[in-house]
């Protein structure tokens, strides 16, 4: 698909369909020339919602604020009912008062909106959008730049492209989507954008002492790799390590998962799948950084040789682990590719996971939890999320969550002696494998609601939403 800025006027455009906004209700503007057609159709004008008029091939959406989210979430819905046509070329008018923000926002809408997972079907969604045509001639009273708009949505393309991609691998079974599978899709990336590609491992991670994250892996039938991807401009003004949580499968191992929490579970990859995501858009916009994607790619399964509760595990820090818990295996996968990541000594290091169901029962499952000691960088990810299009919210540390990691036996145990606040807790089990110089250099986005959700909502399909690209971009793009 592609979306072109036209410097013509909307009638000079040929299309088989036009989306026309209602902003605030307001039936009143002179593009709505079907005022009494769309109150016999008993329309509105709430957000999203849609009147089709296949004689007039128009399509009616509502759009009641003049926000990011409102205006990507309305896209979304008009395009859906547009794809759900045999109509291959649309038309539609802007009127943003922010084109940049305007630009995305469509783009997110479009592209984002229309995603659909059909691998594993045997029949596939033939119906395709081609052309999206953008009239920038359409209000007399607004100069908009055709160039200027034109390069916002080619870049936000990147970036909703990228996005897809992650969703893609997120979405993909486990059986097939294994380390040793999720290592080789990481160098294709590396290889289709230049990138320089570490894959270690079993062996490496072993001799690495990389203990906690062996331990997680060793009942698998399928070994797990430990992924480096290095981007870099010429002479980058700043050196970023991002670390993603790659559970190919998360059974729970000995601490099993019941049946109904074991399913969905191949988005326990989310994380890794991210920053895969993440260094190929940051690539492709050819962004003046130095960026390191590591991922941990393990699979949590039972076996005889599993690693239980009571065992101790010596980490790559140094540092022992009371195993209490082995449902709680991605921030031991964590602990050690932290440790990697410092080595390189990058100025920041941003870690990705689907952490904790805690995090989901806290902020519900459309929202990210951000946490971690320094709080300009998690201001700065705020913002990064809410000019994106993501949803995220900060979670604060405290000094007696913290005593609740307390172990007997060795330096820390790997769950909370309290059920409450797991996500917290979990982001400061993180911490103990954060060396001193790096506590304010560390963020821990907590991505388990929004990198799957069982059912649509805004421009995210049943299933994977790459969360933590979008917001990670927007932060890598403004540093
Ligand atoms: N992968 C899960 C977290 C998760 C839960 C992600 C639901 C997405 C949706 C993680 O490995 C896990 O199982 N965490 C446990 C921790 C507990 C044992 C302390 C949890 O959240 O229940
Ligand atoms: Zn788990
Ligand atoms: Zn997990």
């Amino acid at each position: 698909m592609k979306i072109k800025v036209e410097n013509k006027k909307l009638e000079d455009i040929k299309s088989d369909l036009e989306i026309i906004f209602v902003i605030n209700k307001n039936f009143a503007h002179t593009f709505i020339k079907d005022k009494d057609t769309l109150e016999m159709m008993n329309f509105k004008g709430e957000n999203e919602e849609i009147a089709y008029l296949p004689e007039g091939k128009k399509i009616y959406v509502g759009l009641n604020l003049l926000e990011y989210e409102y205006i990507s979430d309305a896209v979304a819905s008009a395009a859906r009912k547009a794809a759900s046509t045999n109509a291959k070329n649309l038309k539609i008018a802007v009127c943003f008062d922010d084109m940049k923000m305007g630009a995305k926002a469509f783009v997110n809408g479009f592209i984002l909106g229309l995603y659909k997972f059909d691998k594993y079907k045997t029949k596939k969604t033939e119906r395709e959008l081609k052309n999206i045509f953008i009239s920038t001639q359409a209000y007399s009273d607004k100069t908009i730049e055709a160039k200027e708009l034109q390069s916002a949505i080619d870049e936000a393309m990147i970036i909703a492209k990228a996005v897809n991609f992650t969703r893609d691998i997120v979405n993909s079974m486990p059986d097939e989507v294994t380390p040793v599978r999720l290592a080789e899709i990481a160098s294709q990336v590396a290889k289709e954008n230049n990138l320089e590609c570490k894959i270690h491992d079993e062996k490496y991670i072993q001799k690495n002492k990389m203990n906690a994250f062996y331990s997680v892996a060793k009942a698998s039938a399928h070994p797990p790799r430990l992924i480096h991807l290095s981007y870099s401009s010429k002479k980058p003004k700043i050196k970023i390590a991002l670390v993603g949580k790659g559970l190919t499968y998360d059974s729970g191992g000995l601490s099993l998962k019941p049946g109904s929490s074991m399913t969905t579970m191949k988005s326990d990859k989310s994380g890794a799948s991210a920053v895969l995501g993440i260094i190929k858009a940051v690539s492709e916009l050819k962004l003046d950084i130095e960026l390191h994607a590591i991922a941990g790619a393990a699979e949590n399964m039972v076996a005889g040789n599993a690693y239980k509760p009571d065992d101790i595990l010596v980490s790559k820090s140094g540092k022992t682990i009371e195993v209490k818990n082995t449902d709680a295996e991605g921030r031991l996968v964590l602990a050690d590719c932290l440790a990697y990541a410092q080595e390189l000594k990058p100025d920041y290091i941003v870690d990705i996971a689907t952490l904790t169901g805690a995090c989901v029962v806290a902020l519900g499952e459309y929202t990210s939890g951000i946490m971690g000691h320094n709080q300009e960088l998690k201001n700065a990810m705020l913002l990064s999320a809410k000019n994106s299009g993501e949803l995220a919210s900060a979670l604060e540390f405290n000094k007696y969550l913290k005593k609740l990691l307390k172990s007997e036996v060795a330096d820390i145990s790997n769950i909370s002696s309290s059920r409450y606040g797991g996500a917290i807790t979990a982001a400061l089990f993180l911490s103990e494998f954060i060396e001193e110089e790096y506590k304010d250099k560390w963020l821990h986005l907590d991505i388990a609601g929004p990198a799957y959700v069982e059912q649509e909502w805004g421009c995210n399909p049943f299933g994977a939403g790459g969360a933590g690209v979008r917001m990670v971009v927007e932060w890598l793009k403004n540093l």
